[in-house]
């Protein structure tokens, strides 16, 4: 795999990306002191320990120890391959990669399914172009109120009426459920006569369709594509990929549960709606929106169904309520939807109630009380037995403790103390714990720390191949970099940390690179970094000296260089 992208190309992209840009793109990340903190994607937590260094261009986690530099979160956190990664991170900044002569990019995986994604862009930019043909299609939308702009936003298109209007690879069409197999093996168009909605995965890659008929007397009214390798409906969110393109910092996320209420939110200048796909709100798909945004307002339907998905939603989301993530739900009036409310009263009335829409404490009590006479001492001890698997799904335990606190003032009577605890109430709130491991400094671990915090401090260091005959720690670790340094003396941190990638070493020297040892300025950096090798020297000595004279305490006799070396080790004052 490697040697195939040029060495310095993958260099000259990691001295340009900004690894707290990708991430923070993907993960939002919060500044504390010099590194921005995050919890960590690849385990499960409920503080950050999870950080990343602007000035070094990592990431690390300190409780699942896991790093890396901007590819290396790339193919963790977007599953990518090394390639794919390179390619994603290149685009981000207008560089072209360059493949090495004679070799063809390696393939990633996903490359695999790259006909399908073609096939579907296709398909999009085939309805697109029809809908301009189609006098029925921009009549209905006009007359939905949506415009132009809104439209090419979200690449709305129109399916012809008409069984075979699609060209293509007919497996392809058939594997991607934009064709139909009949018994009889031919084959024919899955959508047709209907205004196409576009569904994108989250780089706005077209991987289904919705459909919506046009006359209202067709059935049904909405036809999705079916499960495809590129779509799985309940992992999907719609309108995610246009509501990043179109605002940079999100206030808010509306969550609906149509396509429509998203496009005529976003007409209105609400930019910032998604639906999920006919699917209640999974709590996959809340933890993935909380990573983008952290307040979340679920807008329901004024029906029955719009109130049995806003309970599942409440369900679904209490575990994803970490530190400074809120979420609000919003009922429509009866008979309508979003889409139609906020025709009605306009977008500055619908984001005043979104902002005092209520409260998962609310709407939590709101429901388990609503049958609970609270004058009855059962039907509170049943109150209270309800509530508990609630409270236990919650993160945070000052959530816990003000919940409880609500509880207490709903009923109107003190919970007793054993009824507390079995609640979970009490503790302290360990909202942001220090993240920090107890750094335990060695001579030899400051020297790696310097140098990967400022590689030219090897500068004027020699190679010092003779402490690998000491048995200090690490030491091999440190010469290896020493090493590297003095062969491309201008490298930069994040190239050099590159140049250990699939090392076994890779992590340790993330963890190294992590500790910030206590400097000012860069004159303090250079003493410290000269001190630090002295002090290995000095260790190598006192070595040494004990290996030469145990040798000669065991009978040995000494080599002539061994004897040199033990005047030398023993004349010298150190
Ligand atoms: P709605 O009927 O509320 O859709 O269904 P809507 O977006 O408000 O549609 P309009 O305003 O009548 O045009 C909510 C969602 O349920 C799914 C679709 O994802 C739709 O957006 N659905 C609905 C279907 O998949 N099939 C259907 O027949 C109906
Ligand atoms: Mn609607």
């Amino acid at each position: 795999m490697a040697g195939r992208i040029p060495r310095n190309f993958i260099d000259d992209l990691l001295n340009r990306v900004d690894i707290v840009e990708v991430i923070d793109s993907r993960l939002p990340l919060k500044k504390k002191g010099r590194e921005f903190w995050a919890c960590c994607p690849f385990h499960g937590e409920k503080t950050p320990s999870f950080s990343v260094s602007p000035s070094k261009q990592f990431y690390h986690c300190f409780g699942c120890q896991k790093s890396g530099n901007a590819v290396g979160f790339l193919m963790d956190y977007d599953h990518m391959e090394f390639v794919e990664a390179i390619e994603s991170l290149a685009s981000s900044l207008g560089m072209e990669v360059p493949y090495e002569q004679g070799s063809a990019p390696a393939k990633p995986a996903q490359q695999t399914l790259e006909p399908m994604f073609q096939l579907m862009q296709q398909c999009s930019d085939f309805y697109q172009a029809q809908l301009k043909g189609s006098g029925e299609a921009i009549e209905y939308l006009k007359n939905r109120g949506i415009g132009g702009r809104t439209a090419k936003a979200f690449g709305i298109g129109y399916a012809p009426p008409g069984w075979s209007n699609l060209r293509g690879d007919e497996k392809l069409l058939v594997d991607s459920g934009m064709s139909i197999k009949k018994d009889d093996g031919k084959q024919y168009d899955r959508f047709r006569h209907r205004l196409m909605f576009p569904i994108r995965d989250r780089r706005g890659r077209c991987i289904a369709f919705g459909g919506r008929v046009i006359d209202p007397g067709d059935n049904p009214k909405y036809l999705n594509s079916p499960e495809s390798p590129l779509f799985h409906k309940s992992d999907e969110i719609y309108g995610l990929y246009e509501l990043k393109q179109a605002v940079a910092n999100i206030e808010r996320i509306y969550i609906t549960e149509g396509y429509m209420d998203v496009i005529a939110l976003y007409e209105s200048g609400i930019k910032t709606a998604i639906a999920t796909l006919g699917t209640a709100i999974n709590s996959y798909q809340i933890e993935s929106l909380f990573r983008v945004c952290k307040n979340l307002v679920f807008c329901f339907d004024g029906d029955r169904a719009g109130k049995s998905a806003a309970w599942k939603a409440l369900e679904s989301c209490l575990k994803s309520l970490s530190e400074g993530r809120t979420a609000r739900f919003m009922f429509m009036p009866e008979e309508h939807d979003p889409d139609t409310y906020i025709k009605e009263i306009g977008s500055g009335a619908f984001s005043e109630n979104a902002v005092k829409a209520t409260t998962v404490t609310d709407y939590l009590f709101d429901e388990l009380l609503a049958s609970t006479n609270i004058a009855s001492r059962e039907e509170r001890d049943q109150f209270i037995e309800k509530l508990k698997p609630y409270l236990e799904q919650l993160p945070l335990q000052t959530m816990k403790d003000s919940m409880i606190a609500e509880a207490e003032k709903r009923v109107k009577v003190q919970i007793d103390p054993r009824t507390l605890k079995s609640l979970g109430a009490g503790g302290s709130d360990p909202s942001f714990r220090k993240a920090m491991p107890e750094q335990h400094w060695t001579p030899t671990r400051l020297a790696i720390n310097l140098l990967l915090k400022k590689p030219a401090l090897a500068k004027g260091s020699g190679a010092h191949h003779e402490l690998a005959d000491s048995d200090i720690p690490g030491i091999d670790l440190l010469l290896k970099i020493l090493d590297r340094i003095h062969d491309e003396p201008e490298i930069s941190t994040q190239n050099l940390l590159d140049r250990f990638r699939g090392d076994e070493h890779e992590s340790h020297l993330y963890k190294l690179a992590m500790m910030e040892p206590p400097v000012e300025n860069d004159e303090s950096l250079e003493r410290m970094f000269a001190d630090s090798l002295q002090n290995l020297q000095k260790q190598y000595i006192v070595h040494r000296r004990q290996q030469l004279i145990s040798k000669l305490q065991a009978g040995e006799g000494l080599s002539e260089a061994e004897k040199r070396e033990h005047r030398k080790l023993f004349t010298n004052q150190t």
